[in-house]
């Protein structure tokens, strides 16, 4: 679902053009003297000094929601851990904000695991997932000795049971199991139906047989379950029917098996606010229907409340940051819309092209203006999907502006490519009115580096 046809005329909805963006920008953004600042940092010098195109993340924002997830959870239970999933947004820097705010580190890869123990993040405090983790991943997981692997298949379970008994250790394990829910998401991600690339279906014996499998292998230790029903999910009643059928599987595997379920993990998925029409849910009520619905079922069926653990990623990153470009060619179609390109898109920010994605935008040097025009954000690649945003207001637009695209915190440095040999963006942490690269920008040489001809 990317983009459609191009030549369809912009529609005619009424934009108010003095809405208010805070809502899809970062905690500490302001503006000042008409620009843009967050972290009390001036977005238009920054893009001056630092360069675009140029990904910009608020530190206290990152801060702030990870202690959310924290606080409204363990408000309800007192044995939850939030796990950040690292596959939002991950560097070195970002692990150790992770750990330094007492969460955990969900790696779906041998590179994430890399660079959270290159962070000096203790094994004991990541967990390994993914749906068909080589055996050198598997191995490497093991090695380190990480806190749990969640595996998502009989071959991977013998696979990690070979490579603990080969390194004289039992390694805890959570088996991922499909709940056969399907959340109100982008087809492409959700996850948790039965019919899904991930995990164990409960349909036809299969997890089941897992769990029997786990409880014998000698090298596992099979320590609970695992789900993960998708993302950018907004109705929290997927959460709460995922979580009946949860439970009453690990009633049944309690009675079946000798091994007590200790974890039961939630996986991640909350939304977040792209677009000013957006009404995701808030941290505090994921906490309670998640944490409070686990208790209700449990005590229906009789069953000690488990570890549970939560595994956000979007929610924590993607609304502390900003991408800055500056603004290049304009082209006018007549009767049908404006282009303004910018120097990155498609490379940098996939989402567009990937979900249909939608984004609001502002002109960091001209925020205190309001938002008159309607033009669409085009990048500068080979593709005429290559959008950043279709139709969006912006304020009086143009050449050498400095264009803030708001909430790419997550999934568009990870997602970021090299197309047309582009070089990624740079990643900048901004707070208390100073800033830092966390991640450099690229040079030719990146480019050239694996080169070896
Ligand atoms: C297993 C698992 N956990 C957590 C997440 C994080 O999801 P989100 O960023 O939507 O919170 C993902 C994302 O795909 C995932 O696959």
């Amino acid at each position: 679902m990317g983009f459609d046809t191009l030549n369809e005329p912009i529609p005619e909805e009424p934009v108010d053009p003095n809405a208010d963006l805070s809502s899809v920008l970062p905690l500490t953004a302001e503006i000042r003297d008409g620009r843009l600042w967050i972290g009390g940092v001036d977005m238009v010098e920054l893009a001056r000094e630092a360069g675009t195109a140029l990904y910009v993340m608020d530190e206290d924002q990152i801060r702030h929601q990870l202690r959310e997830f924290r606080k409204w959870t363990t408000y309800h239970w007192k044995d939850v851990e939030t796990v950040y999933a690292a596959k939002a947004f991950t560097c070195k820097e970002m692990c150790r904000v992770v750990h330094d705010e007492g969460c955990m580190i969900l790696c779906a890869s041998g590179g994430e695991l890399a660079i959270a123990l290159a962070a000096g993040v203790p094994a004991s405090r990541v967990q390994c997932h993914g749906n068909n983790k080589t055996p050198a991943e598997i191995r490497e997981a093991v090695e380190a000795r990480v806190d749990r692997i969640v595996a998502d298949s009989l071959l991977e379970l013998e696979r990690i049971s070979s490579a603990a008994v080969e390194a004289g250790v039992k390694q805890p394990v959570l088996l991922r199991i499909t709940p056969g829910i399907k959340p109100d998401t982008h087809g492409y991600i959700q996850t948790g139906q039965e019919d899904s690339k991930f995990g164990f279906g409960l349909n036809h014996g299969l997890a089941m047989e897992a769990a029997k499998r786990a409880c014998e292998l000698p090298g596992i230790d099979f320590a609970g379950l695992h789900m993960h029903i998708g993302s950018q999910i907004f109705a929290l009643q997927s959460y709460t029917k995922a979580i009946e059928v949860m439970v009453e599987f690990m009633a049944e595997v309690q009675r079946e098996t000798d091994c007590p379920v200790r974890d039961l993990d939630v996986g991640g998925g909350i939304g977040i606010k792209y677009g000013l029409a957006d009404e995701p849910s808030t941290i505090e009520d994921f906490g309670k229907i998640v944490v409070d619905g686990i208790k209700h079922e449990c005590e229906r069926h009789g069953l000690a409340v488990p570890r549970i653990l939560i595994e956000p990623g979007r929610a924590v990153v993607a609304n502390a940051g900003v991408t800055l470009y500056t603004v290049g060619t304009m082209k006018d179609v007549p009767g049908i819309r404006t282009y303004v390109a910018i120097d990155g898109g498609m490379t940098d920010n996939i989402r567009p092209a990937l979900y249909g994605a939608r984004y609001e935008c502002l002109v960091a040097n001209k925020a205190d203006q309001p938002r008159t025009q309607v033009v669409t954000i085009a990048g500068k690649h080979c593709e005429t999907g290559d959008l950043i945003a279709k139709d969006v207001p912006i304020q009086d637009v143009e050449t050498g502006d400095i264009l803030a695209v708001c909430a790419t915190g997550a999934y568009c440095r990870s997602m970021a490519s090299n197309y047309n040999q582009q070089v990624r963006p740079g990643v900048v942490f901004v707070r208390d009115g100073e800033w830092r690269f966390v991640v450099r920008r690229e040079t030719y040489d990146d480019l050239m580096r694996c080169d070896v001809g």
